[in-house]
């Protein structure tokens, strides 16, 4: 299964869906997604034609951040299933060509960790050390709208450091105990066969050793949002160098959550680091021209020198749907899913993203999370007819819009929805070397228009996306044909040079 070749890189070639498995699919009727409904739901995506998934935290977890806060790493939460279920989830991925990644969360614990509970239990805990204690807080900010980053512990009279909610406190990795026990983690589930793991927040696990104060948190904003440290790269060369150690290419890929393509390129290290780091910049991109060129020149400047391998994301489960970014504009999203899929490097898809969905719209009075990121983790409509394939209970948070209209089973049966627009550009972009490891080499358009060519030896393909509400005329030079485009015309017809508004085409060499 796994190339040898470093451009034959299985990372560098994959496409990967991302499961969040509190929204994906419930088998048990409860309204939480659960493992049993991936497993009854992963032909979707074999079908769509990605090859990888990322699930989102599976593992024990009182569930202050939805997963995101561990109390048992090698473990599953019994609202997704059993640890059975997990080794279930990978076999039968593995049964069907999908490889697996897993949420692997080194910068905080639960606080109900049994860790952090005997940390907190004296000072003179074995554990104390495990995690970060001060008897003065200084400046630094917590995200999620938590306040300070410090907590008060009444029994032990110290604060402890915590970058998200209290009940998520930071580990102390310069203690080697807790590298050990963190590394034992990533063993257990590399031993039941994962090939490799998105690192939440990748950025912060190395801590300022001065804890001096900083302007940026006094102004209001996060230390999340900044951090970068050096320690953090020691430490993920020592998580590399483990999973290096093992059979077939397993890979890690980082939430490196700093908006500056400059500073994630650090994270790839002399290729001793991550695989791949998420880049940003393009998730809270608006349907606009300028900015889009602006994210990709960056990417294609500072990477490819680098020799780090990009990554493009459109949404996640943190961030409001592009969908709903490009004002719920469907051709948009069209015309976006042949950007993405089109890009040099690997294309990250959120759930639901081929099915075009939008944020659902959430009543205060439903709010789940303290950070406010409801809307984009709204439960996947699978069937037309209401409950949309979530049987029993309520689903924890309310459909998207138009559940009918967006469901799975309705689009799969119409050659004409978005989800076939996706599995087409994924069925080209498998068939095309170009697509998938060419270079990126942007053509002179108008304004409003993006375009660029990706070849690989004699393989080429040209993409052309136009922003515009309006139609717009490019006629790259040469004869061209259609490979693909996001409404309207039919593949295999040459292209004249007119581009509907807010309409991307792929091309292919004509006769
Ligand atoms: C990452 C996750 C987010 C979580 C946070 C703390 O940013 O994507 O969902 O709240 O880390 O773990």
């Amino acid at each position: 299964m796994n190339g040898t070749r470093s451009d034959e890189a299985w990372w560098k070639n994959a496409v990967v869906y991302q499961i969040y498995p509190r929204s994906f699919a419930d088998a048990n009727g409860d309204g939480v997604g659960d493992i049993p409904g991936m497993l009854a739901h992963l032909d979707h995506v074999r079908d769509l034609g990605a090859d990888t998934v990322w699930v989102s935290p599976i593992f024990r977890s009182p569930m202050a951040d939805a997963g995101y806060d561990i109390s048992d790493h090698c473990d599953v939460d019994p609202l997704f299933g059993t640890l059975d279920d997990a080794q279930r989830l990978i076999d039968e991925a593995h049964a069907r060509g999908l490889r697996v990644l897993l949420d692997f969360v080194p910068n905080h614990t639960s606080d109900r960790h049994p860790w952090f509970l005997d940390a907190r239990s004296s000072r003179a805990s074995p554990r104390r050390d495990w995690y970060i204690w001060r008897d003065e807080p200084n400046d630094w900010r917590a995200a999620l709208g938590a306040g300070s980053a410090w907590t008060w512990d009444e029994q032990t009279g110290q604060y402890y450091l915590h970058f998200f909610l209290p009940q998520q406190p930071d580990l102390n990795w310069r203690n080697p105990e807790v590298v050990e026990a963190m590394h034992g983690v990533l063993r257990f589930w590399l031993d039941r066969g994962v090939d490799g793991f998105r690192i939440d927040v990748a950025h912060c696990i190395g801590k300022d050793p001065t804890f001096s104060d900083h302007p940026r948190c006094l102004a209001g904003e996060p230390l999340v949002d900044f951090n970068d440290q050096p320690y953090s790269h020691e430490v993920l060369r020592g998580i590399r160098r483990l999973v290096d150690s093992y059979p077939g290419q397993r890979v890690l890929v980082g939430e490196v959550n700093i908006r500056s393509t400059a500073s994630i390129v650090q994270y790839y290290g002399a290729g001793d680091e991550l695989h791949m780091s998420f880049n940003f910049p393009p998730l809270d991109a608006p349907w606009d021209p300028v900015v889009f060129r602006t994210c990709i020149r960056e990417v294609d400047a500072l990477l490819r020198p680098a020799d780090a391998w990009p990554t493009w994301v459109l949404s996640n489960h943190d961030n409001v749907r592009h969908r709903t970014r490009y004002d719920g504009s469907l051709r948009r999203a069209r015309a976006a899913a042949i950007l993405l899929l089109s890009l040099r490097g690997t294309p990250f898809l959120f759930q639901g993203e081929e099915l075009g969905l939008e944020d659902a719209r959430i009543d205060p009075r439903r709010q789940v999370d303290p950070g406010g990121r409801d809307g984009c983790r709204a439960p996947l409509p699978w069937k037309e007819a209401p409950p949309h394939g979530w049987t029993g209970a309520t689903p924890w948070l309310p459909f998207p819009p138009d559940p009918a209209r967006q469901a799975a089973e309705r689009q799969w049966a119409d050659q004409g929805s978005i989800l076939h627009l996706y599995r087409q550009a994924l069925a080209l972009r498998r068939a095309s070397p170009a697509l998938r490891l060419g270079d990126w080499e942007e053509l002179e358009s108008p304004p409003e228009v993006l375009a660029f060519r990706r070849r690989r030896s004699d393989d080429v393909r040209l993409v052309c996306v136009n922003f515009a509400a309006q139609p717009r005329r490019f006629a790259p030079p040469g004869n061209w044909r259609i490979a693909l485009c996001s409404d309207g015309q039919a593949p295999g017809t040459a292209f004249g040079g007119e581009l509907a508004g807010d309409h991307a085409v792929m091309l292919e060499p004509g006769d």
